[in-house]
């Protein structure tokens, strides 16, 4: 469905408010780790400010539950993208109030503001509509541009719609287009790699994925599920018992429908899953009682890139291994070495596939790294946004 954006409203000197999402990962010393999430919205804040409009940015910082958080306020978020758009940005102190209400009569043509932390009010979960009707009187129109958070039917998200004219700002409709595409037209070879400590948290994923696919590569902590379903004996690593039924049944559907499921043929085993305990590469039907797999093997490594040369498209979600521990990150950060390189589209959903391809300076070399963890999970699951939804129809 094709959404109106922000391309299409006529901005100048009208006071715009735009939900972000950025919720960046912080370090303990409360500094931005990384600062995808921001630098992907500079071209809807540029475009907007650029037209003369009064730019109101909000967005909400992890989860303060409701409550007034200091080290969760958006006062360093506003200094970095101060510091990319090379113009002061203005942190308030609130995102509802008459204070904020005469901060925002005062704004200038092009200015840009952000407004507090939503998730201090506990109004902005609940869905609230009165937080929902206090955002919307700061402005003339609505932007979504956050599509991190369009999964969540939030007063900032889905409420505010109900009080302002709504439209996508650039970034969701990049995600739109890019997700969309995956799902509606792939180029094929099409092949997914779906990888992660768990088969339950991607159910949905691999169900509407297998459907649309030539091949899925399976990686990471859920191969060992989809392994023990095939009868290999997976030592100590963890396995869904309860979900075995459903991986055999994906395995069945993946057969009648002619699409190639490829599993590990070796993996990195070691007794301790935190390093430095002697790992070793076994063959998958020789996996010793007391290991846990921790990575794929190299002649799974060597299948895998292998089989993407091959590929005109390729969806990634999911590390191969326990990729945090070095010594256990070879598969994840060759997979993505090689998807770096492919001459195909190459779709990466957020989270933290999309923070190891960015930490290892390949986002670049990507067709499209989503800005979304739960919620491209949730939209590759073939699930209707709430977010999305409450914009309407172009
Ligand atoms: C995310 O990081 O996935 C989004 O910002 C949503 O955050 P949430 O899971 O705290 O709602």
């Amino acid at each position: 469905m094709k959404r109106k954006t922000v391309r299409e409203i006529d901005a100048a000197g009208k006071r715009v408010l735009v939900r972000v999402d950025f919720n960046v990962s912080l370090r303990g010393t409360g500094e931005i780790e990384d600062d995808s999430r921001i630098r992907a919205c500079l071209p809807t804040i540029r475009l907007l400010s650029g037209q003369g409009a009064r730019v109101i940015l909000c967005s909400h910082l992890s989860r303060p539950k409701g409550q007034v958080v200091e080290n969760l306020r958006l006062a360093p978020v506003a200094d970095r993208l101060s510091n990319l758009l090379g113009v002061k940005v203005r942190a308030l102190r609130d995102c509802i109030g008459p204070e904020v209400e005469a901060s925002v009569s005062a704004m200038r043509d092009g200015e840009i503001v952000i407004l507090e932390n939503l998730r201090f009010h506990p109004g902005e979960e609940a869905n609230d509509p009165a937080f929902a009707a206090s955002l919307a009187r700061l402005a003339d129109i609505y932007v979504n541009d956050a599509f991190g958070a369009c999964h969540r039917r939030h007063a900032s998200v889905v409420g505010i719609c109900q009080f302002l004219p709504a439209v996508a700002g650039l970034l969701l409709e990049r995600e739109l287009v890019m997700l969309g595409e995956l799902l509606e037209n792939p180029e094929q070879p099409f092949a997914a790699i779906v990888g992660g400590a768990k088969v339950s948290g991607k159910l949905g994923v691999l169900e509407n994925i297998i459907t649309k696919v030539n091949m899925l590569f399976i990686g990471g902590g859920m191969a060992a599920s989809f392994l023990a379903a095939k009868g290999f004996s997976v030592g100590n690593s963890p396995v869904e018992q309860e979900k075995l039924e459903y991986v055999n049944g994906l395995l069945r559907k993946a057969e009648a429908t002619g699409v190639r499921v490829l599993l590990p043929l070796d993996v990195l085993v070691a007794e301790n899953t935190r390093g430095s305990s002697g790992s070793r590469t076994v063959a998958v039907s020789m996996i010793p009682d007391h290991t846990t797999i921790v990575d794929i093997g190299p002649e799974t490594i060597a299948l895998f890139v292998r089989e993407l040369s091959a590929c005109r498209t390729v969806f990634w979600n999911g590390p191969m291994g326990v990729y945090e521990v070095p010594e256990f990150s070879f598969g994840t950060r060759t997979i993505a070495g090689s998807l770096a390189e492919l001459d195909a589209v190459t779709v990466i959903g957020g989270g933290s596939t999309a923070a190891i391809v960015t930490s290892l300076g390949f986002a670049d070399r990507m067709s499209h790294v989503s800005t979304g963890g739960g919620a491209s999970l949730q939209f590759i699951a073939g699930e209707v946004l709430p977010g999305i939804a409450a914009l309407g129809d172009a």
